[in-house]
């Protein structure tokens, strides 16, 4: 892609409106727009980051046995009361009505609509374990939108629902979707603890929250350094304000530590199915509810979470796993044609290699390509400059760390091929 073709629309000056660092950056970086409170588009670089996690996400359900499918946003009033929770939802949803006066809301969640689906084609334990997942627009009026992306009130999560005959069949898939929650996290490159927490308003027996490490995050956890216990602070028992108290399991002191909530996944039991009617019959013929679990992970979250954690005063520092592009060429000078023709011949040779190359042919001053390159956090640069022209090298330089080599256009797809090995650098769109 060449930069001049485009559109990331940069900004220079920190956003008055920014709290934390995720949300000023992705503003500054050209990745959203705020069009309300909550509410935000996409910008085309944004989009990129936002494919990639949901490439991995979608790979890692797939992997794991889960089944895509799509529900609607828009939802009947009539199953929410089923499940009693048109009322108890409160101000958090979003309601409206059509011409005909009939209720509807804009999804906050999907537990009432795929109970009803389970209702309707799931009749018995030849169809199960079953286990649904979608990556959907999800709406929650919340009482404070903020932080950007990470509270907002249009937002995009992977919520996949599982169905099972009994207890142990449940536990094998909540088991399954840990560890997928767990690899989702790790391809990424993100430092995350997995923390016993509350069900609190979807209710059920047991659940788990997924907490990417953050200065600036608004969830508080505890930490045995010594057996790796944790727990979310209200399931500590700990005080939140004090002292973070001792371990349960080894009396050793706890470390208390904060980060983003990014996933969490709960036993569900038969909470909906007994209110929806979800039955099935049974291998001795009876009816029995369905057993259900629910897991929720957050993919614009994601997007503003793995800025939060991953980010210098330059700007973002994007692991490879999920950049908008892998390299940055850049050209120091492109109002002079030898140097365009150098930049155009390695960029013929990038892409060629399948690298996913964002081509700064802009013709403005080499400064404003090396700090906007900062800024977008691209995790490779290739720059071009003089010593190209006279000893055909090009300067590459890592965002990460800034370390620099020097590279010869014969080298180029050997040292593409050790980074595909070595970081997984292809991303998941191109596989
Ligand atoms: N307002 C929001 N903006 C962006 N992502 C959200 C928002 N609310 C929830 N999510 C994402 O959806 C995931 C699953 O939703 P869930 O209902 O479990 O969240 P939650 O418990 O309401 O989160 P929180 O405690 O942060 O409000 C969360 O882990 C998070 O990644
Ligand atoms: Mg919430
Ligand atoms: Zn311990």
């Amino acid at each position: 892609m060449k930069f001049s073709e485009f559109f990331i629309p940069t900004l220079k000056e920190e956003p008055g409106e920014a709290e934390i660092s995720s949300h000023a950056l992705s503003l500054r970086a050209g990745l959203i727009r705020k069009i309300a409170s909550g509410i935000y588009s996409f910008l085309p670089l944004g989009l990129r980051v936002l494919r990639k996690i949901e490439e991995i996400v979608r790979q890692e359900m797939d992997n794991a046995g889960a089944i895509e499918l799509f529900l609607p946003v828009l939802q009947p009033s009539d199953l929410w009361e089923k499940s009693g929770r048109w009322k108890e939802y409160g101000p958090e949803m979003f309601r409206l009505k059509d011409r005909n006066k009939r209720d509807f809301c804009l999804g906050p969640t999907h537990e009432e609509l795929i109970t009803y689906l389970a209702y309707l084609d799931l009749k018995s334990y030849k169809d199960l374990p079953v286990n649904l997942y979608q990556i959907q627009v999800k709406f929650r009026d919340e009482m404070r939108p903020r932080y950007g992306l990470l509270r907002a009130r249009e937002f995009i999560m992977k919520d996949s629902y599982s169905f099972c005959r009994n207890d142990d069949s449940l536990d094998i898939i909540y088991k399954k979707m840990y560890n997928a929650y767990c690899r989702i996290l790790e391809r990424i490159g993100l430092r995350y603890r997995v923390v016993e927490a509350d069900t609190g308003l979807i209710g059920g027996s047991s659940s788990h929250e997924f907490i990417i490490l953050a200065e600036n995050g608004e969830d508080k956890l505890v930490f045995c350094p010594e057996c790796g216990y944790s727990a979310n602070l209200e399931v500590s028992g700990s005080s939140p304000g004090g002292g973070s108290g001792s371990c349960v399991n080894c009396g050793k002191n706890l470390k208390t530590e904060k980060g983003i909530e990014i996933g969490h996944i709960f036993k569900l039991g038969s909470k909906y199915s007994d209110r929806l009617d979800a039955r099935f019959v049974d291998v001795d013929g009876k009816q029995k509810p369905l057993i259900m679990g629910c897991y929720g992970i957050g993919i614009t979250r994601m997007l503003a979470a793995a800025i939060e954690q991953m980010h210098d005063s330059k700007g973002i520092v994007w692991p490879v796993s999920i950049a908008p592009f892998a390299v940055n060429l850049i050209v120091t000078t492109g109002k002079n044609e030898e140097f365009l023709k150098a930049g155009d011949l390695v960029y013929r040779i990038l892409t060629g290699l399948d690298v996913e190359v964002l081509y700064d042919d802009r013709e403005v001053n080499a400064g404003i390509k090396f700090k906007d390159s900062d800024l977008i956090g691209i995790p490779i640069r290739f720059i071009l400059g003089r010593k190209f022209l006279d000893n055909k090298l090009i300067d590459v330089e890592y965002r990460k760390d800034g370390k620099k080599m020097e590279l010869s256009l014969d080298s180029i797809p050997g040292f593409i091929k050790k980074l595909n090995t070595a970081n997984n650098l292809k991303s998941p769109l191109n596989e």
